[in-house]
């Protein structure tokens, strides 16, 4: 992987008031490798060195409409890696077809194995076990977040990001929030919309980034991967309104809690917000088939 020359764009949303709202669109990184996925294994695979091992692997753990997992198959894919994917959900072994995320995923030929969410829970063993058996394997976390994942995301900020009193990023399993905590210029402050209801988010953040300058708020919307008919229409509205598609588990949520701070004020008068666009729109069909299912509104995807 090399760093893109790509400039990544930084569109003003204008909202009503005095916040001036921007977001920095890093889902247009990559087109397979979107957003902070792209960061979070930047320095994974460049220390891994395939080129030196006789069986290089990549190994990653994720749900079954995981943006990471998606991307790491994306990623074997083009470094000529073979990739497994440890699937949570030993019920997606006889329907794993059915979910285009692990369809994609399969393209790209990485291999699953399925296990129970109990398996799942305990990842450590789960490691070991797995260290064991592949020892010349690259095992990357779920989510991708390691320290090298928090060296990663430093990319998403330049000259330009030091302009803003506020960044803001979607939080999963708390890399992207470390590395814009660890790396953000004095001044700034880093909030993260946690869409994950953990408890151990905090202490796991200030851990990657060795330092407590950031704040975790709630932007779960109902839970992890539950997609409310509120986010829905945010969405929808977002896109009709700026042009800008966002996927409904991270930055679609995220920008739902954005506009209503500004709404009540949460960010002083004439202050300037950055949120990043973190990507993941591959999971919205996944999403939609969801929907369809439960025979609810979709969320449009405007082909161009
Ligand atoms: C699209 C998207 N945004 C945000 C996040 C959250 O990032 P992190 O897991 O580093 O907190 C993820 C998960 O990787 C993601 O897929």
């Amino acid at each position: 992987m090399r760093i893109p020359e790509i400039e990544i764009p930084v569109v003003q949303i204008p909202v009503p008031g005095t916040v001036k709202l921007f977001m920095k669109r890093e889902d247009l990184i990559h087109p397979e490798i979107s957003g902070n996925k792209f960061w979070k294994l930047f320095y994974n695979i460049s220390q891994y060195q395939p080129q030196h091992r006789e069986n290089p692997l990549l190994i990653t753990f994720g749900g079954a409409y995981s943006n990471h997992i998606a991307a790491v198959s994306a990623l074997g894919r083009l470094a000529g890696i073979p990739a497994l994917g440890i699937i949570r959900g030993e019920e997606l072994e006889y329907r794993w077809f059915h979910n285009p995320t692990l369809q994609y995923a399969h393209e790209n030929e990485m291999k699953f194995r399925f296990v129970t969410r109990a398996e799942y829970r305990d990842k450590e063993t789960l490691t070991l076990l797995l260290q064991e058996q592949f020892p010349e394997a690259l095992i990357i976390p779920e989510g991708g977040t390691n320290e090298a994942a928090v060296q990663g995301v430093q990319h998403m900020l330049n000259e330009q990001t030091k302009r803003f009193d506020y960044l803001c990023t979607a939080v999963g399993t708390g890399g992207t929030v470390a590395g814009l905590a660890k790396f953000a210029a004095a001044g700034q402050r880093v909030i993260g919309y946690k869409t994950v209801a953990d408890q151990s988010l905090e202490r796991k953040v200030q851990s990657l980034a060795g330092t407590d300058r950031f704040e975790l708020i709630d932007a779960t919307f109902g839970g992890y991967g539950k997609i409310s008919d509120e986010i829905i229409r945010f969405i929808n509205d977002f896109d009709e309104e700026y042009g800008i598609l966002m996927d409904p588990v991270y930055t679609g949520k995220m920008m739902a809690i954005i506009f209503k701070q500004i709404e009540s004020g949460y960010f002083p008068d004439g202050s300037s917000v950055l949120a990043f666009h973190t990507g993941g729109l591959q999971g919205i069909e996944g999403a939609n088939e969801l929907l369809r299912k439960q025979k609810r509104q979709e969320i449009k995807v405007v082909k161009s």
